[in-house]
């Protein structure tokens, strides 16, 4: 069984950064609220540590490794 390749995935989950959503989405925050993207490619943030939530800041990148999602 071979594995199914894609030349562009609608997901993609950065090693201790954020999910990358290609496309239109509708993001809930944890307060319920929905915020709709924008762009080509949005960064949703997964480390919870972003000023502008749900969207990733870069933030991400001045945390230390061992706090940080796979
Ligand atoms: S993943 Fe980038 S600021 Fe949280």
């Amino acid at each position: 069984m071979s594995t199914p390749q894609f030349d562009h995935p609608d997901v993609v989950l950065c090693p201790g950064g954020p999910m990358l959503l290609r496309g239109d989405h509708v993001i809930e925050d944890p307060d319920g609220v929905a915020h709709r993207t924008s762009r080509p490619v949005s960064a949703v943030c997964r480390c919870g540590k972003s000023g502008s939530q749900p969207w990733c800041d870069g933030t991400h990148k001045v945390i230390p490794r061992a706090n940080a999602r796979p």
